[in-house]
């Protein structure tokens, strides 16, 4: 049984007051809040468990190395991948995207090289993307939406080319919260394959914002590079994942080069490590990866699919009733099974910072700006939005809270 309230108990930050009233964090997008459990794991680890690892023989170094490399088989197993040396660790989906864009790109995109994107990506999977075609002289091309927020797949059809190396496609996005059919895309790629593709294109997903909500299985997905960052998993901040295909990573070239990375280092040329560890170097954020194992342990627990679920309602939920506030536009697609928690909206007069504020007043955290996702607004004709976002310890309460409050402010200042 999904219990929220018992899954509350687990997070310490849901029992303070923000200006007096109670939290209700609907920011979780932004990042989540971390459960006891992982917070614990951390302390544990550092009073009992610290030193460096792959370097000392002593014991505490030893051990630390065995909890680090445990961490990385819990997130294989959690992406279905049965390789653990698929697991890069890096800081943030962004560093993981970063490092595939100059590993893999500055080997494989050559000048005329296309580079699919869609429009609802997070600047994390669009800049790295532009760089490298300017600095390849190549073309990032743009995949348009529908009306109502989802990936146009005529449009995207009709962009996949002979010359696409690479689609970079988010798996939810953060702003219009849709989900977006990658299998429908994988199976468009390989009909296209058979018949007009040249090459079959590296498929690289950003999970950033799926992972925390749904079940996500690189098998099941056919891509060939994922990433996702451990904040918004209920982690720590600070570690994020690239998983990518073993043969991909062997053939790449280093990202970052120094320590660890290294199997022999001579006067004038130098031996990588083998993968994961020549795309690790230097010291890595051994506690956060612990913190990560655990906060996907914790979830494990919950049930990915019942998450889901309960998600799923408070969304429908929330839909429904700010549908029915005056002069709000809704972003994203209106029928709830095609979106994960989250919902983005403008008001016809009011700013979205200032409804953010004015909510912030009564304790309610929501996030507005752009959402890093300039070119999204930019083709949405709003210089921001407001959004609230959804996590395994929302309420129906907190989103009425969040509701009444919201046409409070609508009637009072607009
Ligand atoms: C869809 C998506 N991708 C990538 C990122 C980047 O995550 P990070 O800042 O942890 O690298 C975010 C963060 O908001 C996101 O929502």
């Amino acid at each position: 049984m999904f219990d929220v309230s018992k899954i509350r108990e687990d997070f310490p930050i849901l029992k303070r007051l923000v200006h007096g009233k109670p939290l209700a964090y609907l920011d979780t997008a932004a990042s989540a809040q971390k459960p006891k459990q992982v917070i614990e794991a951390q302390r544990e680890f550092e009073e009992n468990s610290y030193a460096n690892v792959h370097r000392g023989i002593h014991t505490l170094s030893e051990n630390a190395t065995a909890l680090f490399e445990k961490a990385r088989n819990t997130i294989a197993d959690f992406l279905g991948s049965n390789d653990s040396g698929e697991i890069v660790f890096v800081r943030n989906a962004t560093e993981g995207i970063n490092l595939i864009a100059y590993s893999w790109g500055e080997s494989n995109i050559a000048a005329g090289d296309e580079i699919l994107v869609t429009r609802m990506e997070h600047h994390a999977n669009f800049v790295p993307w532009l760089r490298i075609t300017q600095k390849q002289n190549a073309k990032l091309v743009i995949a348009e939406l529908t009306s109502s927020g989802e990936l146009d797949l005529e449009d995207f059809s009709r962009k996949l080319s002979k010359k696409t190396r690479v689609i970079a496609i988010t798996l939810m996005s953060n702003v219009l919260g849709t989900i977006n059919p990658i299998e429908n895309i994988v199976e468009m790629v390989k009909r296209n394959y058979a018949t007009n593709l040249d090459s079959f294109p590296l498929i690289v997903i950003d999970a950033a914002q799926a992972v925390p909500h749904f079940k996500v299985n690189v098998k099941t997905l056919e891509c060939d590079a994922l990433v996702f960052s451990g904040h918004k998993l209920y982690g720590p901040t600070g570690i994020g994942v690239l998983w990518m295909k073993k043969k991909l990573l062997d053939d790449m070239p280093p990202f970052l080069v120094g320590g660890q990375m290294i199997r022999t280092v001579y006067n004038d040329r130098v031996e990588y490590n083998d993968v994961p560890w020549k795309f690790e170097a230097g010291t890595p954020d051994i506690t956060g990866a612990i913190g990560l194992a655990t906060a996907i342990q914790y979830l494990k627990t919950l049930g990915i699919d019942a998450i889901f679920e309960h998600e799923k309602g408070i969304t429908a939920y929330a839909l429904e009733k700010m549908r029915s506030l005056k002069d709000l536009t809704l972003f994203g697609p209106p029928n709830p099974e095609k979106r994960g928690g989250l919902l983005s909206f403008v008001h016809k007069t009011l700013h979205a910072h200032d409804i953010a504020s004015l909510l912030d007043e009564e304790g309610i955290a929501i996030r507005a700006g752009h959402h890093c996702t300039m070119p999204l607004h930019a083709k949405l004709e709003v210089a921001a939005t407001a959004r609230a976002s959804f996590g395994i310890y929302t309420t129906k309460e907190e989103v009425e809270i969040f509701y009444n409050v919201l046409k409070h402010i609508i009637k009072r200042f607009a």
